[in-house]
């Protein structure tokens, strides 16, 4: 049986309704910093002919509102009692700003992850100049003054650079522990730096030397325990780890954090999971994990990864996502970019937002190559629909193979569509692959109900070749602050 959970949904309805007292040993949160952006997904035109298609994955702009107002009312009112007085003078200084209103988003998680943490749990809060300050404090509140572990310093080259002040390549990695026991665990290999000779020491088959004393010792073989500022580069644009999520940690930073601050088979739970780096380097550190994230693109992108980086071998449950037609129906009737993200999640395509005239008329994309090494990349192309299928809708998509150039071409649809338009479909022809005797229909539709009955699409894809769902091109950097402008508040997108 899986432990392992990945919720869709508000990070401070999940905690609330699912998440037992003191059952989580290690939080990491790494959420929006009030960097007033839009961050966006970029997903690539793999000919690299074409500038990147972009989509919004989330919002980190704050507004002073009534959410706002009744979610400050709320802690002040009926949270502990330093939370209040925080909270209250907080109010004061800040007025009702927005970084006011970004703070009154923070108190009340803080408090639901303080008390689902194990009493040997720590929290690791990613954050920036921009707040950190503020939330240091919060946490002060929240968990006690004499909790402070460690304000880690992540310093980093990458991203843009300034005139006006010394460049800022820096986040901070705030580290609490719930109780008076934490793990801390120096022997772990991603805590440990080795001596490379740098600084004020040189290295030689001696040991060590200090270049000023002169004094040589025997330095540990396994390196020093590391101190708290971190130098691990953020992601450069052409990593590997790259999916394309804004603000993408890199997983060197995640590893050190859970295996400094947990053991095998210890429970870690993200709140503001993105593309799932935390559950992902959870997975490999053979630790259990809960994350939660607010977007279904966020969702579609970690059973992405998930299922590329370790295949069958990952076993999890999916709370808070359509599972029948008529949730399907509510979400599409309640917000076609989620419809269009949660379906695109099912076949596992990589969302494109229609902002050129070359992608009228596609939603999503999905890349394969199966001629081997070297071989072409080739591509299945979506089109979603969340109401009623039309007279052209199917005839377009077709056009839209032909003037793309894609293999296969898939329709998604709630309703089914009635014969005159699958009819359109078998004229739209075949698609022959090396690897396979049968050809795959070059246009394909599928329900919602086909799709939650387990139907796929049929391409060389699955199973056979290796599927890119998003990768990035163009510069970009570990995220807030440096790349694109950006807003933020509390509801996503
Ligand atoms: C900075 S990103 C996290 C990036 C992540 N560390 C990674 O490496 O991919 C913050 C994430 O929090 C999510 N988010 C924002 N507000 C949320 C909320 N109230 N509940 C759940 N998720 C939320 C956003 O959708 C976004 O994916």
């Amino acid at each position: 049986m899986t432990k392992n959970l990945l919720y869709y949904g508000d990070n401070l309805d999940v905690l609330r309704e699912y998440i037992k007292d003191e059952t989580i040993d290690l939080v990491y949160l790494d959420p929006p910093f009030k960097s007033n952006r839009d961050y966006n997904l970029i997903s690539p035109e793999q000919t690299g002919s074409r500038s990147a298609a972009r989509i919004k994955a989330f919002k980190d702009t704050w507004r002073w509102d009534r959410a706002a107002e009744a979610a400050h009312q709320e802690v002040v009112e009926s949270g502990p009692g330093r939370v209040s007085q925080v909270m209250q003078g907080f109010r004061t200084f800040l007025g009702e700003s927005d970084i006011m209103a970004y703070l009154a988003m923070m108190a009340p998680r803080l408090i639901e992850l303080l008390r689902v943490l194990k009493s040997s749990g720590s929290i690791y809060l990613h954050c920036d100049p921009t707040a950190s300050h503020y939330l240091k404090m919060l946490m002060d509140a929240v968990f006690g003054p004499q909790r402070f572990l460690n304000e880690i310093v992540w310093c980093y080259r990458q991203g843009g650079r300034s005139n006006r002040f010394f460049g800022r390549k820096h986040d901070t990695i705030l580290w609490y522990s719930k109780g008076d026991k934490w793990v801390f665990n120096p022997d772990a290999d991603s805590v440990r730096i080795k001596y490379h000779g740098t600084g004020g020491y040189q290295t030689s088959g001696k040991g060590v030397t200090h270049r000023r004393s002169g004094k040589t010792y025997r330095p540990d073989a396994r390196g020093k325990v590391a101190e708290d500022w971190w130098d691990i580069p953020a992601l450069p644009p052409m990593s590997k780890q790259r999916l394309g999520y804004p603000t993408q940690k890199p997983e060197a930073l995640i590893e050190r954090i859970i295996e400094a601050g947990s053991n095998e088979g210890d429970t870690i739970l993200d709140p503001f999971c993105g593309c799932g780096t935390t559950i992902a380097v959870a997975q490999k550190l053979n630790r259990l994990w809960v994350g939660i994230d607010n977007t279904h693109l966020a969702v579609a992108l970690m059973k992405h990864r998930l299922k590329d980086t370790f295949g069958e071998n990952a076993s999890y449950k999916v709370i808070g996502e359509p599972v029948s037609l008529s949730d399907a129906e509510g979400l599409a009737e309640k917000d076609k970019h989620q419809f269009r993200w949660w379906a695109l999640g099912l076949v596992g395509a990589s969302p494109v937002e229609q902002k050129k005239e070359t992608d009228k008329g596609i939603d999503g994309r999905l890349y394969f190559n199966d001629e081997g090494k070297g071989g072409k990349t080739k591509q299945v192309i979506f089109s979603v629909k969340a109401g009623q299928t039309g007279a052209g809708d199917i005839r377009k998509l077709r056009n839209v193979i032909e003037r793309e150039k894609a293999e296969i071409g898939v329709y998604i649809c709630l309703q089914k569509p009635i014969q005159s338009k699958t009819t359109e479909a078998i004229n739209a022809g075949f698609y022959k692959s090396p690897l396979r005797k049968e050809p795959f229909p070059r246009l394909q539709v599928l329900t919602i109900k086909d799709l939650l009955g387990g139907k796929q699409i049929d391409c060389p894809a699955y199973g056979q070749a290796k599927v890119t769902p998003l990768k990035t091109i163009g510069a970009g950097c570990n995220g807030y602050g440096r790349i694109r402008k950006l807003s933020l508040h509390s509801e996503v997108i």
